[in-house]
């Protein structure tokens, strides 16, 4: 709606958390060779990513999980609060971000800064919206599910169409600065996604250090922790009685969602979307 969303090179973000001004500044941003940033259309483990983050690269150390909430520890490069904080992060630094690949600011470009692409299936990601618009009242009522579907496939979301985003940076020239890695991989073999993770951000950490991040990154961890589970926002803006943010943290709740036509119906679209398209994926389209 027009009071909810802003309009930025034909994408809608929540004006809650972005504003022109958060959008300009990121098209300023000087990255760093040695940042990182995840990279997720939203819904798909951006969360999941600001907890695993900070501790693949500081070694497994606890102190940022327990002392800062998510969303300063690892800021997203479009919302208003990075201008916040920036000062604060220690490099080398994490950022999560939303944009489309065409949307990266120029230093981005120029600098050796890596991305980590994570991406879900989309069904996954849509049912996991459906509720996320359900309990902030900074989005738009989702409408019957039915409806979502629509607006989903139509790109009438935030951040546009789930196969726009994929594709912008599965087609990325970006050699080894990108990783992809799936949120149904991180599901099904978390400690061997941590290492995925720590071997691509050149640190060596041991078994060790990887059970301990994968401990401490669980869903179940993370819905204990209050700098992890949103329930330190306000409930006027996320209501987690109506739908947690960590809602089920799991793949293929799909299945629980749609009917056969609506299945029907969203798998014609986004396979043709992707027609031509190399994805190898844990899921079938
Ligand atoms: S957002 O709003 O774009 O930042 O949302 P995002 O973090 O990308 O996606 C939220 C979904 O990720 C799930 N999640 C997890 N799943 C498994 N394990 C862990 N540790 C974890 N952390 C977050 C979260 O529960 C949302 O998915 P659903 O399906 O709604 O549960």
């Amino acid at each position: 709606s027009v009071e909810l969303y802003l309009q930025y090179e034909g994408l809608i973000v929540p004006k809650e958390t972005h504003s022109f001004e958060s959008l300009q500044y990121a098209q300023q941003f000087k990255f760093k060779d040695d940042d990182v940033v995840a990279v997720t259309y939203p819904k798909s483990g951006t969360v999941w990513m600001q907890e695993i983050l900070p501790l693949v690269l500081n070694g497994g150390d606890l102190t940022p999980l327990n002392t800062v909430v998510n969303w300063d520890r690892v800021p997203w490069l479009e919302e208003t609060r990075l201008a916040k904080v920036v000062d604060q992060l220690t490099s080398p630094r994490a950022l999560v971000s939303h944009f489309t690949y065409n949307l990266m600011p120029p230093s981005f470009h120029t600098s050796k800064a890596k991305v980590i692409y994570v991406m879900r299936n989309p069904k996954d990601v849509l049912v996991s919206s459906y509720y996320f618009h359900q309990m902030a009242s900074f989005l738009e009522d989702p409408g019957t599910f039915d409806e979502f579907i629509e607006k989903f496939l139509e790109g009438r979301v935030l951040f546009g169409k789930w196969t726009d985003h994929v594709k912008s940076w599965r087609r990325a020239e970006l050699g080894d600065r990108i990783m992809f890695i799936t949120y149904e991989e991180m599901i099904q073999d978390f400690p061997a996604s941590i290492r995925r993770i720590s071997d691509f951000l050149g640190c060596n950490l041991t078994e060790e250090v990887i059970q301990k991040v994968a401990e401490h990154c669980s869903f179940k961890s993370m819905k204990s922790n209050c700098m992890s589970n949103f329930s330190l926002v306000p409930k006027k803006y996320m209501d987690n009685d109506k739908s947690p943010f960590l809602r089920k943290g799991i793949a293929g709740d799909w299945k629980n969602h749609f009917s056969s036509e609506q299945l029907a119906r969203f798998t014609s679209v986004i396979r043709k979307e992707l027609e031509g398209e190399n994805f190898s994926l844990l899921w079938s389209l």
